[in-house]
């Protein structure tokens, strides 16, 4: 029997390079080695976004159409809709019940996000419960390994806690998930920060070559090079690190020198940047453009992944309801 991997994202709209190079791409190694299941966690969504769910529908196509385009192949793997699989609200409940309380306080993500996103109220009841939900994801199809980025990976330890005490207590069904540690993306947004789509500072997969060239003509460097003639340090620029996962190797290590003895300015720098950046990405914006118009195409991909993690999700809850025995 193959291994589960299974990783899950929020739908927030359409995806950038960010997401590209911190969770598509690793997600995509995985498809011919292991049985895998990439899901939109729609409900997990809601546990911030309650307010306005509008935007939770209509990321969904969006973003499969995304992960199509980056080379994850529905013929290799399973994606599905969380909200779809009944079976996770059920794992949940029951998994609520042998939660202790403590275990979610002391969560850091949610201290961390309590304090963090002050324009929504999120003293909520399902907010707390975010990480049980999470680990009735990953329970439910016994996934053996979780691909997460750091900021993930306390919500998976959690959830291997949580696996131990329901075998503990009903007897084995549960395999221990692995958090499987994605290295986190270099590349930060064009105004430095951490690149994300509600900061406005993300280049989108699908940008098209012109919105390219003029986010990266907008990039902040260097904060130290203040003049042409001054010298840079490319280890703390951002364009930098675009181009060493865009530009040819010979290319990079020139530029790094260049820009090290001020030989060459940060516009021109840019320029060749954006220009193996756009090359980079046609592929990729080709295949998304070509499958926007495919979108009933997209949605039946998506009733067949639903049906397939259905059939294990209600297999697993066979199992979990013997055990429980009500
Ligand atoms: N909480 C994850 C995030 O915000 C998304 C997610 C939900 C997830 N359920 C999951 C990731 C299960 C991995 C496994 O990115
Ligand atoms: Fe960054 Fe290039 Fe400017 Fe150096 S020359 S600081 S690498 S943009």
């Amino acid at each position: 029997m193959k291994k589960v991997i299974l990783s899950g994202m929020r739908p927030t709209g359409i995806m950038h390079v960010g997401h590209l190079h911190g969770a598509l791409l690793n997600w995509a190694g995985f498809q011919d080695t292991y049985t895998c299941y990439f899901f939109i966690a729609d409900w997990h969504a809601l546990t911030t976004e309650y307010e306005d769910p509008s935007v939770i529908r209509e990321s969904k196509i969006d973003m499969i159409i995304d992960w199509m385009a980056i080379g994850l192949d529905p013929g290799r793997c399973t994606f599905f809709v969380q909200s779809q699989i009944k079976e996770h609200a059920e794992l949940h409940l029951l998994l609520s019940m042998i939660v202790p309380l403590p275990w979610l306080e002391r969560n850091p993500t949610y201290k961390e996000q309590l304090r963090e996103l002050k324009t929504r109220d999120l003293y909520t009841y399902g907010f707390l419960g975010y990480p049980v939900l999470q680990a009735a994801d990953i329970l439910i199809y016994k996934a053996n390994g979780v691909p997460v980025g750091e900021d993930q990976a306390a919500h998976v330890e959690l959830t291997r806690e949580i696996a131990r005490r329901f075998n503990y207590l009903y007897g084995e069904v549960f395999p221990i998930p692995e958090v499987l540690l994605t290295k986190t993306s270099k590349l930060l947004g064009i105004d430095r920060r951490k690149m994300s789509k509600s900061l406005n500072n993300a280049i989108f997969l699908r940008d098209a070559p012109e919105t390219i060239r003029s986010k990266v003509s907008e990039m902040i460097t260097d904060p130290q090079r203040a003049r042409r003639s001054d010298p840079g340090d490319p280890s703390v620029c951002n364009v930098y690190s675009f181009h060493e996962l865009y530009s040819p190797y010979s290319k990079v290590v020139e530029i790094g020198e260049a820009c090290r003895t001020a030989k060459i300015g940060c516009v021109e720098c840019k320029g060749i940047m954006a220009q193996n950046l756009i090359e980079g990405l046609a592929p990729i914006r080709e295949k998304a453009l070509e499958l926007e118009s495919k979108k009933g195409e997209i949605e039946e991909i998506l009733q067949e992944g639903n049906r397939r993690a259905r059939e294990v999700a209600q297999r697993t809850m066979e199992e979990v309801r013997a055990k429980l025995n009500l």
